[in-house]
């Protein structure tokens, strides 16, 4: 098995499945949001405010690639398609699944959610850069699973199902 790489956008279900799936397969969860933490020794929210996005995008690329090549279900931060970089890495290391959830779906489950200096903005800014990124996202994943009429389960059965396949 080569490492499976989560994309979507923030809340849509990356690092919960995730770690759903690795159970499953007895693999190790990675999230690089965790990652790039332990690296900067700062949450996110302190890194955007002190240190700026590009600096994050920074940290984020240098995490995703030394991430083990080993098998693993690896959960991105939403905006790892901000650097044409990451999806070069993802491709030729492993396999890229998309997690798409509409807008609605999305705010709905986020709300009000201070640990995400994107998502901390207002909802024009939010929808922008969700409508910004949807054709990214489902041009870097190799496999796109909707996961609007899917609870948890399902979401990861489905995933399952793709590993298996590849
Ligand atoms: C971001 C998403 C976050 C985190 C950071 C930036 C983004 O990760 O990396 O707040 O640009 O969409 P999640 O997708 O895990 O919330």
């Amino acid at each position: 098995m080569r490492p499976v790489y989560l994309i979507g956008f923030m809340g849509s279900g990356k690092s919960s499945v995730g770690k759903m799936c690795a159970g499953q397969l007895s693999v190790p969860f990675i999230d690089t949001d965790t990652l790039v933490e332990q690296k900067a020794q700062q949450s996110i929210s302190d890194i955007f405010a002190e240190q700026g996005e590009d600096r994050f995008r920074d940290i984020e690329t240098a995490v995703l690639q030394n991430i083990s090549r080993e098998p693993s279900i690896i959960a991105t931060g939403g905006g790892i398609v901000e650097r044409e970089r990451n999806q070069k890495i993802m491709d030729e290391n492993g396999v890229v699944i998309y997690l798409h959830a509409d807008f609605a779906t999305i705010a709905n489950r986020l709300q009000v959610d201070s640990s995400r200096p994107l998502w901390n903005q207002d909802l024009q800014k939010r929808h922008a850069l969700y409508e910004q990124r949807l054709p990214v996202y489902r041009r870097w994943g190799q496999h796109v699973i909707e996961t609007d009429d899917k609870g948890l389960e399902e979401t990861v059965q489905t995933i399952m199902n793709v590993i298996k396949q590849v």
